[in-house]
């Protein structure tokens, strides 16, 4: 959604019409043991309380000693939270719930193979086993406070043990999810100067025991490509003893931990008090450039923020037991698998495998068997699960009394399956709109004194208050019907602190835009832009139509257009290349790469397929496209720019609109059959887009 970047956006184009949807209260039930139950709450965080409204959350954090300043403005946009302060994230997490709860479940892993029990392991044995492997990263892997640690981890309680392991010593974990290929995590590796890779043999995924190992021996490689040495690669054994990969493991370099870890049993390692300010971990994510940034967080105002929005927005009492479907390889399951839930002493449930394995109903059968409470998802997973299996929560003894949803807009229909369905109509929904950069919630309901509306996530929440822009800087007003761009007017303690290594772009990205005066130590002056759409309803409530940059939001998971095309253009054959997205109508958007090949080259399904490996390769397999389209051109501006829009429009059986800008438009129409009758033949056909969607394809692209 482009609407401001709209060269010809006359204000009939940027309405957004729909229905309005009515509001869902929550069950008494719910109100009566929330933990935002009071409407003072609101109060307590209003803009005249902004910063010190969010000691509140800092004081749900155990500190070693307070802070004096809660929030540091002198040099803007790099605020510091809680400066003065010190604190551990693992002792916060892991030892300061062992005097009340260390026989207590902290995590339970649930294989995905049905006939592998659950995995219960206590705060007592979580403090074991976060002490062993931090010994064994201090010593044998000479780890110290400030360097980095590349995890390339699977859903699997050896990745939470391992982030709380580098809390404890001050390292910073850079985890790069799981699914994405080894050339992808290598990228990261080098960006972050990593020299310790940390990965697993194998995992199960869809039935089978995938071979993971094989990764690291590529990330390796392509980090010695950029530059970057690994010395140690510690490879955790899905079975301990066993070996699960065909690759072979390098002498001197690749060691199991398992193995080494007989030396640590038992070794203690005190928490590093560490300043509040001090990076906890890097969280790579994608933008308008090719080079994914990476996401510093910061040690206090990061933990606080996730402890206090877990509370709030997501009511874990310790008493709970607590699902977050996520991969903890995104920001969401950093901070609401991990750091969050266990700030809080709840017991968090881990899920190594697919959703839908072997059927529809396994998540269901896992919340029955765990009397899961609280269940957290993306709208991908709901409408996989509705589409499968639409009558299976009905069939099981399940009770939510919270459910949230994350991660990309999620439709009133869906919205209410999962309400009626899932929740039996007995649990509130939280939709929660936040973003990699932002540590945890921006937008979202306080459950118990908020009614919720279906596809909207509702306010800022506490102490964000959010402001929807023009292209001008000016407020798009509420109930106005019109789209901008949502940013927020605040600094908060759960903001990422810079992107590693590119500070500058930090500002561009995030400040520059809405900056009022760079020279401003007021944080007023600074708006966050988010890059996202929205249109804020007359009752506050925000919806979030989608990002305003080159990023598609697959299944809830960031692409870069410009990562996919570099990817593609590696293919020998490939002169030229575009992403667009297309709908999906299970995984919201989907990714089309339309190429154009060097002189001397003939189209041929063989080339297709080299870019489709090409992008599995350079970022993995989530990335895949759909389709490969070989164009003889692409359709071009008279200066050499690629028309994203126009191909856009195509794949999704829209209207081209405007052709006279092209340098090249006789080539529209040849795409447009080409493209449009293979989809036909396939029995692609289209389905009517809603006007935002209409809006986001005709939007599509920057370079017009
Ligand atoms: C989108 C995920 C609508 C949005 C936590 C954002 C959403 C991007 C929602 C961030 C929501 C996230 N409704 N859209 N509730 N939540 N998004 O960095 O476009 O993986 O900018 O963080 O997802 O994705 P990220």
């Amino acid at each position: 959604m482009t609407t401001g970047q709209q060269p010809q956006g006359s204000e009939a184009q940027i309405a957004v019409h729909w229905r309005e949807e009515g509001y869902f209260y929550p069950p008494a039930k719910f109100i009566g043991q929330a933990n935002a139950a009071d409407p003072a709450i609101r109060d307590r965080f209003a803009e005249d309380k902004f910063p010190e409204c969010f000691k509140e959350y800092a004081d749900l954090l155990s500190w070693d000693s307070y802070w004096h300043t809660t929030l540091d403005t002198s040099n803007p946009p790099f605020w510091k939270w809680f400066v003065g302060g010190r604190l551990n994230a693992s002792f916060n997490c892991v030892d300061r719930h062992l005097a009340r709860a260390g026989n207590k479940a902290a995590l339970i892993w649930v294989p995905e193979p049905e006939t592998d029990d659950p995995q219960a392991i206590t705060y007592r044995e979580l403090y074991r086993r976060v002490n062993e492997f931090a010994a064994l990263l201090r010593d044998f892997a000479q780890l110290k406070t400030g360097d980095r640690v590349t995890f390339h981890l699977p859903m699997v309680p050896e990745l939470p043990v391992s982030m709380l392991a580098c809390a404890r010593l001050g390292v910073v974990h850079s985890e790069v999810f799981g699914g994405f290929s080894g050339g992808a995590c290598g990228d990261r590796i080098a960006d972050s100067g990593s020299r310790v890779l940390v990965t697993m043999d194998g995992y199960f995924r869809g039935g089978e025991l995938v071979d993971h190992k094989a990764k690291a021996d590529e990330a390796v490689a392509t980090a010695r490509e950029l530059g970057a040495e690994v010395d140690k690669v510690l490879v955790w054994r899905r079975h301990p003893g066993r070996y699960a990969s065909k690759s072979p493991m390098v002498e001197g370099r690749d060691f199991f931990v398992d193995e080494v870890l007989a030396d640590f049993r038992g070794s203690l390692v005190e928490p590093v008090s560490l300043p509040a300010e001090a990076p906890l971990f890097l969280m790579y994510t994608s933008g308008t450039t090719a080079r994914p940034k990476g996401c510093q967080h910061s040690t206090g105002g990061y933990l606080a923020y996730v402890a206090g929005t877990s509370k709030y927005y997501q009511d874990i009492h310790p008493e709970d037991t607590y699902w977050c479907m996520a991969d903890i390889g995104w920001i969401t399951g950093h901070s609401y698998i991990v750091y969050g839930p266990l700030a809080l002493g709840t017991t968090s449930v881990l899920y190594e495998g697919a959703p839908n394995y072997p059927d529809a109903g396994r998540p269901w059968r896992i919340a029955e068997r765990l009397g899961v409470t609280i269940f957290h998802t993306a709208p991908t997973a709901i409408r996989m699960l509705r589409k499968l299996g639409p009558a299976e929560p009905a069939k099981y003894d399940i009770h939510f009394k919270h459910m949230t949803t994350v991660g990309e807009p999620i439709e009133p229909d869906v919205w209410r399956w999962y309400h009626e369905s899932v929740g039996k109509g007995d649990a509130v929904v939280v939709d929660t709109w936040w973003q990699t950069e932002n540590g945890g919630f921006l937008g979202a309901t306080l459950p118990a004194l908020e009614p919720m509306k279906p596809g909207s996530c509702g306010p800022g929440v506490l102490g964000i208050y959010p402001v929807i822009n023009d292209e001008n800087g000016d407020v798009v007003a509420a109930g106005s019907g019109k789209a901008g761009n949502i940013c927020i007017r605040n600094p908060w303690p759960g903001i990422f602190q810079t992107i590693w290594g590119q500070p500058e772009r930090f500002v561009q990205i995030y400040y520059e835009k809405y900056c009022r005066n760079p020279d401003s130590t007021d944080w007023r002056d600074w708006p966050y832009f988010a890059g996202d759409g929205a249109v804020q309803a007359a009752d506050g409530y925000f919806r979030i139509l989608g990002r305003v940059d080159d990023v598609i939001n697959v299944a809830g998971h960031r692409l870069g257009t410009k990562e996919l095309e570099s990817a593609s253009i590696t293919v020998e054959e490939i002169a030229e290349a575009a992403a667009v997205p297309v709908l999906d109508e299970l995984r919201g958007r989907a990714v089309e790469m339309y190429v154009a090949l060097k002189p001397g080259f003939t189209p041929s399904t063989d080339i297709e397929q080299k870019v489709a490996k090409a992008i599995e390769t350079h970022i993995g397999k989530i990335a895949r496209p759909m389709h490969v389209w070989i164009v003889a051109d692409m359709p071009k501006t008279r200066s050499g720019k690629i028309m994203r829009r126009v191909i856009a429009a195509i794949s999704n059986f829209q209207q081209v609109g405007d052709t006279t800008t092209l340098s090249n438009p006789e080539i529209v129409d040849d795409i447009r059959h080409h493209v449009q009758a293979e989809k036909v033949a396939r029995g692609e056909t289209p389905r009517e887009l809603t006007p935002q969607e209409a809006e986001e394809i005709k939007s599509f692209g920057h370079a017009e």
